[in-house]
């Protein structure tokens, strides 16, 4: 905060280049060695619109791939059968979004790398597959032992764009983010949420030969009044240098506190006899009240979703706020103190009380 006051101080926006966007830039590509090339936009949609179309320049083709259930913001070419808020709004692509535009994403289930197989030997035309490399928009699904890597080598085979979406797990799961977790290299990737620390702020970056394809030297057009502006700047910066000085510390401390805290709750839920799974990898975790594991959209909507609005509004009137929805995830934080795990679990054991049949 004090380094982001101090830059209020010199200015908010410039419009034009700054060598402190240079040094942030740097960092990033230092913490995810597949983002040769690094541009900075204000927000995830920014960056995950920028890739599709900076893979469609680059491939000459027009298509994209999702997976039913990721979400990747709130624009036309990423909002068919969405996760997240998209996913309460109970249809498969937003009113008000071109079909000509929805038409070109198709869509696949999470963790089926043979329907995406199959998919690509019919359709020519595929420019990207876009993932969320650990699924946090519809509760928290994890993915199968070879789903990711099975979907790099498909991309490469077929010559298409593969972008990891890690505008969550980036800075999250580890300095380097799902890819350095997983050991799985990209070519194109975005990041937002934990790169600001609460500040707006994304990125998108990807191999050389992809990002030279961007305007101004390339022809593929991307712009923002706001982009780089030095006070996000600034906060991503700090934030960087904080999460680099505390690595040691800060990953083992999250996952330590989220298997505790998720334990926890398993242990209370299963002495209550509450038919539950929970998804949990480094600092994030979400209870789904099922008998069946959820690894998909199809098994996520199984869930009892009544009883994950009783345990939400249970959780809340004891002084615990997580997100009001199924399909988000919840998330630890390095301020999380002992003493705050040690009460957020009494609050899970009386929501559990109010969930137990
Ligand atoms: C995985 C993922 N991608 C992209 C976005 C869009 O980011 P923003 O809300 O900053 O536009 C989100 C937002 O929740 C997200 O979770």
């Amino acid at each position: 905060i004090s380094d982001v006051k101090n830059q209020l101080e010199k200015g908010t926006l410039y419009c034009a280049p700054t060598e402190i966007e240079v040094d942030l830039s740097e960092s990033i590509s230092k913490n995810f060695p597949s983002m040769d090339k690094v541009r900075l936009v204000n927000t995830g949609s920014e960056a995950t619109m920028t890739a599709i179309r900076l893979a469609r320049g680059f491939t000459k083709k027009k298509k994209i791939i999702k997976f039913e259930g990721c979400y990747h913001g709130a624009h036309d070419y990423v909002l068919v059968k969405a996760g997240s808020g998209a996913a309460h709004i109970g249809i498969p692509v937003s009113e008000g979004s071109l079909d000509e535009v929805s038409k070109n994403t198709l869509v696949v289930q999470y963790n089926n790398s043979d329907e995406l197989q199959s998919l690509v030997e019919k359709e020519d035309d595929v420019a990207a597959v876009i993932v969320e490399p650990v699924l946090a928009n519809m509760g928290l699904v994890l993915p199968e032992k070879n789903f990711l890597n099975d979907i790099r080598k498909i991309t490469q085979e077929k010559n298409i764009v593969l972008i990891f979406d890690e505008v969550v797990t980036g800075f999250r799961m580890s300095s380097g983010g799902a890819q350095k977790y997983f050991g799985i290299k990209p070519d194109v990737t975005t990041l937002g949420k934990a790169l600001g620390n609460g500040f707006p702020i994304a990125a998108v970056g990807g191999k050389s030969e992809i990002m030279d394809m961007l305007s101004p030297e390339g022809k593929v057009y991307q712009a923002s009044t706001y982009a780089g502006n030095p006070v996000s700047v600034t906060a991503g910066l700090s934030s960087i240098k904080t999460m680099n000085k505390l690595q040691s510390k800060l990953y083992p401390r999250l996952e330590k506190n989220c298997v505790k805290l998720v334990s926890a709750i398993h242990d209370m839920a299963s002495d209550m006899k509450i038919p539950h799974q929970i998804n949990s990898i480094s600092s994030m975790f979400q209870i789904f009240f099922t008998d069946d594991k959820v690894v998909d959209y199809s098994s996520a909507k199984k869930a009892d979703m009544s009883k994950f609005k009783k345990l939400f509004e249970t959780l809340l009137k004891n002084k615990v706020f997580i997100a009001p929805s199924q399909f988000e995830t919840v998330f630890l934080s390095y301020a999380h103190s002992k003493d705050d795990i040690k009460d957020t679990i009494s609050s899970y054991e009386k929501a559990l009380q109010a969930v137990k049949p």
